[in-house]
């Protein structure tokens, strides 16, 4: 695979306004890349792209989209590559979570979980392939997490819906390897963001293999540079999805109700 270049290229980047999207922007336009830049509160997309053009000079786009609506993903994309622009480097960052017991949790919630962290990602990928596949160059980096190894009661949906996005990417990284695309998932501990605020997960502060929003972004911006097809930052966080490969599952499940219901304030 060629090395990869980051100056003069295009990125579109799902959920900027916020976390580890907002970091992700910051880290791309620090090596150069242009970038579109989408979430659904305008006015923090606006501010950042006016930061990041003054701080970096590089070109922004801002394209808002609520990517929980049919359709959103598409128009996302013809907006993203009007004027010729081609997206060599697709970020589906974009996500939210809801704690609770599965059925206490209102169905629209887990449908919108669902439409946001799997339908749009899998739309806008299915979009993004074809012209990185013809030119021969391109990545997308999906973002999953270490809720992806093993259920987790009381975020059931979440981590069904990490499952898929790990399981997809993965797949995805050797249909597209030899035609020289790259696919990452990159699957993130605990990381202090307004993810903990929208899930109801509570504070990340003591929680066990924190890590900060740059930390995150930038293992996954490395593992991406070397073509790696996952990566979960922090050792400690690896080592927890080690023990999912040896604890049979119904231990494994058990096991995780218990450290969601002690652990997770
Ligand atoms: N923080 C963690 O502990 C953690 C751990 C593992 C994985 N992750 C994953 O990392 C990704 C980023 O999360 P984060 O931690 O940075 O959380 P965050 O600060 O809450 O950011 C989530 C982003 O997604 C956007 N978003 C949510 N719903 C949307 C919708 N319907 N349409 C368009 N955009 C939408 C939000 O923008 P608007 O609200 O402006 O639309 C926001 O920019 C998610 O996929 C999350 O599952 C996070």
């Amino acid at each position: 695979m060629k090395p990869w270049i980051w100056r003069d290229r295009w990125a579109l980047v799902t959920g900027a306004s916020s976390g580890l999207g907002r970091v992700f922007a910051e880290r791309l336009a620090e090596r150069g890349c242009h970038l579109v830049l989408t979430a659904r509160r305008v006015e923090r997309l606006d501010q950042l792209a006016s930061q990041l053009r003054d701080s970096c000079g590089v070109q922004v786009v801002v394209h808002p989209a609520d990517l929980s609506q049919e359709g959103e993903p598409a128009r996302l994309w013809s907006l993203a590559t009007e004027e010729g622009r081609q997206i060599h480097l697709l970020i589906n960052n974009a996500g939210l979570g809801a704690r609770g017991l599965f059925h206490e949790v209102e169905i629209q919630r887990h449908l919108e979980i669902l439409r946001v962290n799997c339908g749009a990602l899998t739309g806008l990928a299915h979009l993004a392939l074809p012209p990185m596949r013809a030119r021969g160059e391109g990545g997308i980096i999906n973002l999953a997490s270490i809720a992806a190894f093993q259920p987790v009661p009381t975020l059931a949906t979440y981590a069904a819906a990490k499952a898929y996005v790990l399981s997809l990417s993965e797949a995805l990284w050797i249909e597209n390897h030899n035609a020289g695309v790259r696919v990452l998932a990159l699957c993130p501990g605990r990381t202090p963001t307004e993810f903990q605020r929208v899930a109801g997960t509570g504070s990340t502060e003591g929680a066990f293999g924190l890590r900060s929003p740059e930390q995150v972004v930038d293992a996954g911006l490395s593992a991406f540079e070397q073509g790696a097809s996952s990566v979960v930052p922090g050792l400690e966080n690896r080592a927890a999805t080690w023990v999912t490969r040896i604890m049979p599952r119904s231990a494994l499940t058990r096991a995780m109700k218990t450290v969601v219901r002690k652990f997770w304030k």
